[in-house]
């Protein structure tokens, strides 16, 4: 019997998982925390997560602690894989009815109920389902939107028992949490996308008179996260550059066709013109309130600067131009170096590299140059994956 100090304390236990859960954002690393919560509140060895999707239940998540401790490779492909949404599974069955299903061993399942367990995972693991704690996650308006299975409950000898019936109850608060928790991660990373995708629909429109435009801004962009990764940038200032960095040309909009879309070397006063990209640009993001349109702005007015003072609008030097100015003007450049230009060829990679690393302390500020040097396969690998 539960005493009551110990259902008190897993009240406690409960309510600060509760708040732990509505504290993440970030949606993998909620899903993995919802797990790891759940298995050792309810001292389970393995667990997995199903989100109802697309007429389906996908297969989103899962841990299990003896296979870890056993080290080598689990057979991971269930990833994305997706159980049908009928009481042919027991996940299934736990999303149609939205009731908890509490299985002491799942290879000995009473004849008449309709769902069987699927030994496939068992059997190329090597592992034994014995327990089994299916939970609805539902949200307040009874809408269930997926499962959380806690597999094989361990008493304090490591042996694997049954879920105690009281688990049940707490099962499904603990899910109800996750289940909201889930949906506001999953919103707010639909608005971040939308906003993205707002960004790059706008700065496209800023060189739709180029051809490959979408791509190069991917390009920059990708470059420019590769290279604040190895400077060591926080995931907060990473975020801004992803969502900054693709306006930095936004003020070519202001820039005629004649010049922009000149096949030839431009003279010195349409090199002129051209030069005011910058400074259109950071009329077209200036005044905002947004720390993302500050920066943004910033990289607008000063990705042409060069580290030794040559470059334009001010011809500001070393630290006076902005960080984030000096960290995306080597990308862009890398970028136009190894693209075709209506005005050039493409160099390849090694050309460009070599040009980059002739012009460190030069146009480039040093540090920059090292991280992006130092990261060179990966910035190849968003080359290949950002072809137009
Ligand atoms: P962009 O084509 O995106 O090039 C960005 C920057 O990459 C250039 O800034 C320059 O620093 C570097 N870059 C591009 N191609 C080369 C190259 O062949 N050699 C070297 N060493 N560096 C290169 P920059 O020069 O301030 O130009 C800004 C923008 O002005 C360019 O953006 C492009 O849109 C335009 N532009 C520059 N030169 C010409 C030109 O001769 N003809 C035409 N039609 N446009 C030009
Ligand atoms: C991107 O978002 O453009 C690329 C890469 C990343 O997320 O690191
Ligand atoms: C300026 O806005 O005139 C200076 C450069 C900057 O902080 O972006
Ligand atoms: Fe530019």
């Amino acid at each position: 019997m539960i005493s009551s100090k110990d259902s008190s304390e897993l009240l406690h236990h409960l309510n600060r998982i509760g708040i732990a859960l509505s504290c993440e954002k970030d949606l993998d690393r909620l899903l993995d925390l919802i797990l790891r919560e759940a298995r050792i509140f309810a001292r389970a060895d393995a667990g997995s997560l199903f989100l109802k999707q697309g007429g389906g239940l996908i297969f989103i998540a899962a841990q299990n602690e003896t296979l870890d401790s056993r080290g080598g490779e689990q057979k991971s492909d269930y990833y994305g894989s997706s159980v049908k949404l009928n009481n042919e599974s027991i996940a299934g069955h736990v999303a149609v009815t939205g009731k908890v299903l509490n299985i002491p061993d799942a290879y000995h399942l009473p004849s008449e109920v309709p769902y069987r367990f699927l030994k496939k995972f068992d059997e190329e693991n090597h592992y034994r389902t014995c327990s089994v704690l299916a939970v609805p996650m539902n949200i307040p308006n009874g809408e269930v939107i997926g499962v959380l299975q806690l597999i094989n409950a361990m008493n304090e000898q490591k042996e694997t028992v049954p879920f105690p019936e009281m688990f049940e109850e707490l099962m499904l608060s603990l899910a109800s949490q996750a289940a909201v928790a889930i949906r506001n991660a999953m919103l707010l990373e639909e608005i971040k996308q939308a906003h993205l995708d707002t960004i790059f629909r706008l700065s496209k429109a800023a060189e739709y008179r180029d051809e490959d435009t979408e791509a190069h801004l991917r390009r920059v962009t990708g470059y420019t996260i590769v290279v604040a990764k190895k400077l060591g940038l926080q995931t907060k200032e990473i975020d801004f550059l992803r969502y900054a960095a693709p306006m930095h040309d936004i003020g070519k909009l202001g820039v005629p066709d004649a010049v922009l879309l000149k096949p030839g070397k431009l003279t010195p006063e349409e090199f002129e013109l051209m030069k005011k990209h910058t400074l259109i640009g950071a009329k077209i993001l200036e005044g905002s309130d947004q720390k993302l349109f500050q920066i943004a702005k910033e990289i607008a007015i000063s990705h042409h600067e060069k580290f030794n003072g040559t470059g334009y609008p001010y011809g500001l030097k070393g630290e006076a131009i902005p960080f984030y100015g000096r960290i995306v003007a080597l990308p862009d450049v890398f970028d136009a170096l190894t693209s075709k230009r209506v005005y050039k060829p493409a160099f390849s990679v090694a050309q460009a590299v070599d040009m980059i690393r002739e012009e460190s302390g030069k146009h480039f500020d040093p540090v920059v140059v090292k991280a992006f040097i130092d990261s060179l396969d990966e910035i190849v690998q968003v080359k290949e994956k950002e072809q137009t």
